[in-house]
This record gives structure tokens, sequence and C-alpha cells, in this order.
């Protein structure tokens, strides 16, 4: 009788003893890696983002720029300053490419990604461009009139091109970045289009300085 209840007291020791364990082994985990990132200047890092080594989840890294600006890096290494975070819905917005300005000061019909192809997204990361996106593009070739995408004289484009004078009458198209299209990719490039801009969720009836201009990309959480 007393061998016995000696031994389940050693058993449940040493049951106590792994659980103890596994916590301290998880206590560990979450010092090492999970711990949100400090303020850059005066903007919260939202766990998971990752501002440096020794914080967040190095799959979801972010930029801090002068200690005022969060900002995205493209798979090209072109940086996109971050507008918004939506934690509640993973999802948040960078601010479309401004046009490049030549030496004079003279914007040109270029987007400024333009030497990276636009926007791409590194398909290994947990970050995709989501359906709530209208991407307007500019200066397109012909060869763009046989695509699916939307190049009439009632386009959305033609309501923002009066606000860029550099791209005004080249030929413009838009299009929702649906499902059934690469989730990865906001493409420029020579005999393409040459500049773009993005408006989430866009609101056709109100003015076009209302819109909501970024491109809205959308992570998948850490398990
Ligand atoms: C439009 O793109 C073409 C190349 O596709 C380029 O040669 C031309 O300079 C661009 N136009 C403007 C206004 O930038
Ligand atoms: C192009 O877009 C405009 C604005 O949404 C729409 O009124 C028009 O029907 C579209 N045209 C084509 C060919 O899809
Ligand atoms: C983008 O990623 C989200 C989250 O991982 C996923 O639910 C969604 O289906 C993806 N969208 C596309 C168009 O791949």
């Amino acid at each position: 009788m007393a061998t016995s209840t000696r031994s389940r007291v050693l058993e449940i020791v040493s049951m106590l003893f792994v659980v103890i364990m596994i916590m301290f082994t998880k206590i560990g985990d979450v010092s090492a890696d999970a711990g949100a990132c400090p303020k850059c200047g005066s903007l919260e890092v939202p766990y998971p983002f990752s501002t440096d080594a020794s914080c967040g989840d190095p799959r979801y890294r972010i930029y801090c720029n002068n200690a005022n600006e969060l900002q995205f890096m493209s798979a090209k290494g072109f940086k996109y300053k971050i507008l918004s975070f939506d934690l509640s819905v993973n999802k948040l917005i960078i601010l479309p490419p401004d046009l490049l300005v030549v030496n004079d000061n003279t914007p040109t019909c270029y987007s400024s990604d333009f030497s990276s192809q636009g926007l791409t997204l590194d398909e290994q990361l947990p970050f995709n461009i989501s359906t709530r996106n209208t991407v307007m593009l500019f200066n397109c070739s012909d060869n763009l009139l046989r695509s699916p995408l939307n190049c009439s004289s009632s386009s959305f484009c033609r309501q923002f091109e009066d606000k860029i004078e550099a791209c005004r009458g080249t030929l413009c198209c838009h299009f929702l970045k649906d499902s059934r299209m690469t989730s990865y990719m906001i493409r420029v490039r020579l005999g393409g289009c040459t500049a773009y801009t993005s408006v989430v969720d866009i609101q056709p009836h109100d003015p076009v300085d209302n819109w909501n201009y970024g491109i809205e990309l959308q992570w998948l959480p850490p398990m």
C-alpha cells in the first residue's frame, strides 16, 4: 500500500515537472520573439509586425523611417509608406507610388517604382493584395485595349486623369483587383502602362479628391 502511494506521488510529481517544463518553454518562446516592437517615433508597431530582429515576427518585417513613418518593402526592395493598419481584419493600406520626377522637377508619366516594374510581393511571405483595390493605369499601350481592363471613355481613370498633368491624354484603364488575378503584383512596364494608382473600396459617385487612395494588403496571421 505504502509503496503504491509513493509511486503514485512520484508519478504526479514527475507529471507536474513535465507540465512546468512545457510552461517554461512556452514562456521562453514568447519572450524570444513574440513581443511587440517599440514605437517608431509616435507610431505604434502592432504585433506581429517587426521593425527589428529583436521583436515581432520576422516574416512581418516593416521599416521605421526617420522615426516618423512606417514602410512596407516589396519583393524588389521598393519601400511604400504604410498609411494604416486594421488589425481586426488583418489588412493594411500602403500609399501608392508618386510619379517619377526628373531633375528639373517635372513629373513624368512613370510611377516612382517603375524601375521595379511596380509592386511585387514576395509570395513566400504572408501578404497579398486584397480584392478591394481598384487599380488605375496610365500611359498604356494600345495592346491593353485587347485586355479585359476597362479602358473606355467612362473608365474611372478618366476622372483621375485631370489631376495628373503628366499623364493627361494618354490611354488609361482601370480594373478591380479581383480574385481571378494574381494577388501578388501590380505591374507597370514599357509596352504596357507606365504609371498607376489605386483606390480602396472606390465610391464612384464621390468626388475624386475624396477617394481613398491606397493599396490594401491582407496578411495571414501567424499560427
Ligand atoms: C508612355 O510610355 C511610352 C512607352 O510605352 C514612353 O515612350 C512615353 O514617353 C510615355 N509617355 C509619357 C507621357 O511619359
Ligand atoms: C467601364 O467602367 C465604367 C465605370 O464603372 C462603366 O460605366 C462602364 O460600363 C465600363 N465599361 C466596360 C466596357 O466595362
Ligand atoms: C489573400 O490572403 C488571405 C489571407 O491569407 C486569403 O484569405 C485570401 O484568399 C487571399 N486572397 C487571394 C486573392 O489570394
